[in-house]
């Protein structure tokens, strides 16, 4: 099968396509046929293996230990192993397999994955699961977010903060979003009440205070937010900055109830809830870019550059 393989950590130049066996399935899993996957920072950081840590907990010490990345997945259920009764070969399904995504068939633990609705295509489904599983997480079990709460979503238009924005207003939760120039439409088009371009205006320094701010551009300290979070409000860190997330992963232990760092479960129970808040419409995939399997590096350099509004999606199979 075709896969967009990579042998040394470094930048997206390492990613090369190239001919590799097909997988077989474990008695666990299913093999699905791929029809579109997305690009996340999870990736380029496997890629780069950055920050330096991340070859402990799993992408291999000297050399890529998972050959194709790929975490977010969608397309058709070839195979299934020989314990799984939830799914048949035929079934579209999508869901996060951490890796192997881009290739054009993959194995993945069955109990990560749910069924596709039929009105989303397979790049909407593939945009999903770990930028809208991080949101839900982020806002719902670590923000405790509650109907009628002033909530900040600081990196309102990216992967991550295109859900939280829609997540947070499924809530009821009144919506500020921080995010640069050119994605403060889409920011409001998403339903925030607010959003604030922070290229012009600094949120640290307004009056106003929040129940709850969601961090996923963590470019500067806690301390920073302090003014404007309520003495009750909570601060919740899911991305950004690397020496900042372990700064106030530290903080959080031995200081604040008010902190919390978010490292997103990844499970079928939140994967249903995301799935129906999909196909009910309450929540889109805002989708900027779609690449060819080919061109995957061309994929991850874009969403590295920083200038996504929302997902980069790869197409495996059109
Ligand atoms: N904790 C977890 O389990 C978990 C799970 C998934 C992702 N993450 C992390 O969450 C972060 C975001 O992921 P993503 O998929 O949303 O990434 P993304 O799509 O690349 O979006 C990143 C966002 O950061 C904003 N940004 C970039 N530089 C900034 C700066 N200096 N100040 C303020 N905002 C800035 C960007 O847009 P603007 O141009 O509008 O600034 C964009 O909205 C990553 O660090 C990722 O590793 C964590």
């Amino acid at each position: 099968m075709k896969a967009i393989i990579y042998t040394k950590f470094g930048s997206p130049d390492q990613l090369k396509l190239a001919k590799v066996e097909k997988p077989l399935p474990g008695e666990n899993q299913l093999l699905i046929r791929v029809h579109a996957s997305s690009a996340n920072a999870y990736d380029w950081r496997h890629l780069r293996a950055d920050p330096f840590l991340i070859r402990l907990m799993g992408a291999g010490f000297l050399k890529p230990k998972h050959q194709i990345l790929g975490a977010d997945i969608a397309g058709v259920v070839e195979e299934t192993g020989s314990n799984v009764k939830q799914f048949m070969p035929g079934d579209a399904v999508f869901g996060e397999g951490s890796y192997g995504g881009f290739a054009e068939y993959v194995c993945v633990d069955a109990d990560r994955f749910v069924k596709k609705p039929e009105n989303l295509s397979f790049e909407e489904a593939a945009a999903a699961p770990m930028a809208a599983l991080t949101a839900l997480q982020g806002l719902r079990d670590k923000g405790n977010i509650k109907s009628g709460q002033k909530v900040l979503i600081n990196g309102a238009s990216g992967g991550v903060g295109t859900f939280a924005v829609q997540i947070a207003k499924t809530f009821g939760s009144e919506v500020t979003g921080v995010c640069s120039t050119s994605k403060k439409e889409l920011v409001k088009s998403l339903g925030a009440d607010q959003v604030i371009d922070y290229t012009n205006e600094d949120i640290t320094k307004n009056n106003e205070q929040f129940d709850l701010i969601f961090d996923i551009a963590a470019y500067r300290s806690f301390s920073d937010y302090k003014p404007i979070l309520k003495p009750d409000g909570k601060y919740v860190l899911a991305g950004g900055s690397i020496s900042r997330i372990f700064q106030l992963m530290f903080k959080s232990m031995i200081k604040s109830k008010n902190i919390a760092v978010l490292i997103a479960n990844i499970n079928q129970k939140d994967m249903l809830l995301i799935k129906e808040l999909l196909e009910s419409g309450k929540i889109k995939s805002v989708i900027d870019k779609l690449y060819p399997l080919e061109e995957t590096a061309e994929a991850i350099r874009y969403l590295e550059d920083g200038n996504v509004k929302g997902k980069v999606v790869i197409t495996v199979k059109s």
